[in-house]
C-alpha cells in the first residue's frame, strides 16, 4: 500500500491507496474557513495550518494500514505549503526505511482517473481544470502526458472565483456560483468566448466582461440579476472548455481537476470520463495513485529532494 501526502495549497490531504488502484482511506482537512475572511488562500498561513494539520491527517489516513512506500507532492504548488508535506513524507519514510515517490501534483490530477473504479485506460484526451491550471493534455500511458493547450491568463478555477467575488458570492467561489447559477438564466447576458489561436484559452477578457456588467447596476439590480449573470458567466466559461475540447477532434475525452465537478460543465460532456466528485478537488488518493507510474526513490537517497513552485 501507498501512503500519499498532498500539501501544495489549503488542503492538507493524506490517504492509502493499494498498489491497484483501490483507495483504503483519503482524509481531507480543507482550510477553506480559516482563508474566508482573507477572500482567498493566504501562502503563510496556510503553511502554518498544514503544520497543525498534517500529523493528525496522516494518522488517520495509516490507521493500521500496513505502508509499503510513502507519496508526496513536490510541485508545483505554494512552496511553504509544499515544505511541509515533503518534510513530513522523509519523516515518514525516514523512519520506517521505505522509498519515497516524488509527485507532479498535475500528473496527480490525471491520476484521479486510474482509481478504481473508474480505472481509465490511455490513451485519451485529458482537460485539466483547476485553480491554478487549465490545461489540454495528450495522455498515452499513465506515466505522463503532452500539452496540448494551456491559458494564457487565468485558470478556469481562478476566473470562477474571481466571479464569484464580483458576485459577492461565498469563498471559495466556484461552487456557490455552479449553485447560484441553477437558479438564473444561461442567454440572459452574451459574455464572450475568448478565441486565441490553437489549442490554448484565455479568461481575463470574460472576467472584464463581467466586472463591467456589475459595475452598471445598482446594489438592488445587482440583486435581482444576480442569478443570472452567474449563470451567463459560467455558460460562457464551460462553452470555452467545451470547445476547446471539440477542436481537438478526440474521441476519448476525460475531465479532472477542481472544475470537474461543475455541474453544467458535467452535463456537457455525457460522454467523456469524468473524475469522481470527491476526487475533482485537491486530495491525497490521486497523488498515491501517481505514484504507482512514477520512479521511487529509494530509502536514503531522498533527504535531499526539494519542492518547487513551478511544475
Ligand atoms: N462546482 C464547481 N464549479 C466550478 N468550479 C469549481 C467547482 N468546485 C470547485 N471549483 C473550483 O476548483 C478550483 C479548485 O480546484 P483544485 O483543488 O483542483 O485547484 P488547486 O489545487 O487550487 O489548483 P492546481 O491544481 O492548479 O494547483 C477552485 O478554483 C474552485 O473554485
Ligand atoms: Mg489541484
Amino acid at each position: 500500500m501507498i501512503l500519499g501526502i498532498e500539501t501544495s495549497c489549503d488542503e492538507t490531504a493524506a490517504a492509502v491507496v493499494t498498489w491497484d488502484g483501490e483507495i483504503a482511506s483519503n482524509v481531507v482537512a480543507s482550510q477553506a474557513e480559516l482563508h474566508r475572511r482573507f477572500g482567498g488562500v493566504v501562502p503563510e498561513v496556510a503553511s502554518r495550518r498544514h503544520l497543525e494539520l498534517i500529523t493528525p491527517v496522516v494518522e488517520e489516513a495509516i490507521d493500521g494500514h500496513e505502508i509499503e512506500a510513502v507519496a508526496v507532492t513536490t510541485r508545483p504548488g505554494l512552496i511553504g505549503a509544499l515544505l511541509v508535506g515533503v518534510s513530513a513524507a522523509k519523516a515518514l519514510a525516514w523512519a520506517r526505511r521505505l522509498p519515497l515517490v516524488p509527485v507532479n501534483h498535475l500528473h496527480g490530477h490525471v491520476a484521479s482517473l486510474y482509481l478504481k473504479p473508474l480505472d481509465l485506460q490511455p490513451p485519451f484526451t485529458c482537460l485539466l481544470a483547476s485553480g491554478g491550471h487549465t490545461m489540454l493534455l495528450d495522455v498515452r500511458g499513465r506515466d505522463g502526458y503532452d500539452v496540448l493547450g494551456t491559458t494564457l491568463d487565468d485558470a478556469a478555477g481562478e476566473a470562477f472565483d474571481k466571479g464569484a467575488r464580483l458576485l459577492g458570492l461565498g469563498y471559495p467561489g466556484g461552487r456557490e456560483l455552479d449553485l447560484l447559477a441553477r437558479e438564473g438564466d444561461p442567454e440572459a447576458y452574451a459574455f464572450p468566448v475568448a478565441r486565441v489561436p490553437g489549442l490554448d484559452f484565455s479568461f481575463s477578457g470574460l472576467k472584464t466582461a463581467l466586472l463591467y456588467a456589475v459595475r452598471k447596476l445598482s446594489e438592488h439590480e445587482l440583486a435581482a440579476r444576480r442569478a443570472d449573470l452567474a449563470a451567463s458567466y459560467q455558460r460562457a466559461i464551460v462553452r470555452a472548455l467545451v470547445e476547446r475540447i471539440e477542436a481537438t477532434g478526440a474521441d476519448r475525452v476525460a475531465v479532472v481537476g477542481g472544475v470537474a465537478a461543475n455541474s453544467e460543465l458535467r452535463a456537457s460532456l455525457p460522454d467523456a470520463a469524468l473524475a469522481p466528485l470527491p476526487l475533482c478537488t485537491d486530495n491525497a488518493a490521486m497523488i498515491a495513485s501517481a505514484a504507482r507510474y512514477t520512479d521511487p526513490v529509494p530509502y536514503p537517497e531522498y533527504l535531499s529532494l526539494d519542492a518547487r513552485p513551478t511544475a
